[in-house]
């Protein structure tokens, strides 16, 4: 087996988004351009020679080529040992898992999270490091930086790897495990939460759940947790094959997207509770009967309620969110007097709070909740969190939710995207927003005066990085916000998404529907910032 040093030319486009390098398959599909992006990463690191990677994906279309291909060039580029999860499957919270369970240098995720996969969607690569978690800005820049001037990269030329049986295999002089891709998940999970009690709530014979892991990569996880190990029946887990095109469906779970799920929690005879999983399982959407539960006041829950879990009952040193995820959490966390910290969106921002331990919890309202257990944002953890209070609690989903509300009030909250919009105008929507800004704080609209108004920046207060630019806030005195910003992840245009919410203390109110509470403010977004103008939509592709 021979190492090649193949000579390339730069692509200019490989810059790492709010979550790895997304783009479509075609573009993976041009010569060279998976391994260039693959060189730049190892030219970027220091001392994995020797050391140990882990590397799997949510199982879309490429995920196998891929994997063959970074494991010819990890052997080329002297990796010690890579351990690939069996078929190529890991989940993004299972691969942060086995990285900081092994001590790992770090870690390949091959996931394009939520977008659609199969030829004609979309494939993605990111890179974790030796903690578990995405690898932060300073990293993925020099990335970026490294391969707009590569001029080779390193292969090995062997046969493909069976990548289909556990074991230990040479490639070159590379060892490569093949692991089981749920072992060491499981593990953890056991020792979070209280799987005797979840087990007797599930086999209790009054207590029914549906779990939709919409044909992407939480199918093996989810079978082998809540069938094989908490006693559910089988046919709980929906959607539990990992197919490379996730059935034709978008492995997204909300409202829209997770319908299949939505249909049997809103309709008769429903189960007690339902959620379902993204495409590489590190977000979820919690459903009660009847009842959502929004992913903002689905952290503020959990918080509430930790000290009834096992893993989380010695106390938690503070919580964070995104900027844009509702300030539900800021309210328990202000009672329970620890610290909440708003950070950028996208999970890299949380590393620093987990590692220097000044955070625990940790949530996004884009569906995405975890805690230190990892360095990734976990749904099953969601789930298997909520199961855990709800055999203490022994009430409804929708119980615990409004009585949550009446103690700590209800941030009626909602975010509308405007899908594929084009770029240039998207940009001139924001760049006329900021210049109204300065100018904004005082001014009267329609009832509601506003307080501040900013572009959101943060600097971290572990390594004192700072982030500019990372959307823009308007907040009004009565403790309302709408917020703006583009997406980070959308491969097609721009993505502009408007995050809308409101403050209801009186529990006499806290039960109108959630657009129409929310009805003022949209219209009050609409006037300030031109959307129908500048999108050229007249309504949102998407509303969560
Ligand atoms: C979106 C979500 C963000 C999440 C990211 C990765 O990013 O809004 O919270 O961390 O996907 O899953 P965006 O497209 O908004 O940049
Ligand atoms: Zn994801």
């Amino acid at each position: 087996m021979s190492i090649n040093i193949v000579k390339t030319t730069p692509f200019s486009d490989q810059k790492p988004g709010t979550s790895g390098l997304r783009k479509a398959v075609t573009a993976f599909e041009q010569p060279h351009y998976l391994e260039n992006f693959v060189q730049s990463v190892f030219d970027t690191l220091n001392g994995y020679q020797g050391q140990t990677i882990v590397l799997g994906g949510d199982g879309r279309y490429y995920n196998r080529t891929a994997i063959n291909t970074i494991l010819k060039m990890a052997s080329a580029n002297g990796v010690g040992k890579v351990m690939v999860g069996c078929n190529g499957i890991l989940s993004t919270p299972a691969t942060s898992c086995v990285i900081r369970e092994n001590g790992a240098f770090g870690g390949f995720i091959l996931s394009a999270s939520h977008n659609p996969g199969g030829p004609k969607g979309d494939f993605g690569i990111k890179y974790n490091i030796g903690n578990g978690g995405p690898a932060p800005e300073k990293v993925t820049e020099a990335i970026y930086t490294r391969s707009k001037e590569i001029q080779e990269y390193k292969i090995l030329e062997a046969a493909d790897l069976n990548i289909d049986t556990l074991g230990v295999f040479k490639l070159g002089t590379m060892e490569v495990e093949v692991i089981d891709s749920v072992a060491s998940y499981l593990k953890l999970m056991e020792n979070l939460f209280d799987f005797e009690l979840i087990r007797n709530l599930i086999t209790s014979g009054s207590f029914r759940l549906c779990i939709d892991s919409m044909h992407a990569v939480t199918g093996p996880y989810a079978k082998t947790i809540f069938e094989t190990r908490l006693g559910a029946p089988a046919g709980t887990v929906i959607g539990g094959i990992p197919l490379e095109d996730f059935g034709g469906g978008h492995p997204d779970p909300n409202l829209v997207y997770a319908h299949d799920l939505v249909e049997i929690l809103f309709g008769e005879n429903a189960p007690d509770f339902g959620a379902a999983s993204d495409g590489d399982g590190d977000r979820n959407m919690i459903l009660g009967r009847h009842f959502f539960v929004t992913p903002s006041d689905s952290i503020a829950v959990l918080t509430a309620n930790a000290h009834l879990v096992p893993g989380y009952q010695a106390g938690l040193t503070g919580v964070a969110r995104s900027m844009p995820t509702s300030m539900a959490l800021d309210r328990v966390a202000e009672r329970l007097k620890f610290p909440c910290y708003e950070t950028p969106t996208g999970w890299k921002f949380f590393g620093n709070l987990l590692d220097a331990n000044k955070a625990t919890l940790c949530g996004e309202e884009s569906f995405g909740t975890g805690s230190n257990h990892i360095r990734e944002k976990d749904g099953l953890w969601a789930v298997l969190f909520w199961l855990n209070i709800l055999a203490v609690r022994k009430e409804s989903v929708e119980q615990i939710v409004q009585q949550h509300w009446s103690e700590y009030g209800r941030n009626y909250y909602s975010r509308h995207d405007y899908e594929g919009v084009n770029s240039a105008r998207a940009n001139e929507l924001v760049t006329a927003l900021r210049s109204q800004l300065s100018t904004m704080p005082g001014k009267q609209y329609a009832g509601y005066q506003v307080d501040y108004a900013d572009d959101f920046s943060y600097t971290d207060p572990v390594d004192h990085s700072v982030t500019t630019n990372q959307g823009i806030r308007i907040g009004f005195t009565d403790g309302s916000r709408i917020v703006f910003r583009l997406s980070g992840t959308g491969t097609q245009g721009a993505t502009l998404r408007l995050y809308v919410e409101s403050y209801e203390a009186d529990s006499s109110k806290q039960n109108i529907e959630t657009q129409k509470a929310l009805q003022p403010l949209i219209d009050l977004a609409q006037e300030i910032a031109k959307i129908r103008h500048y999108t050229e939509r007249e309504t949102p592709t998407v509303i969560t």
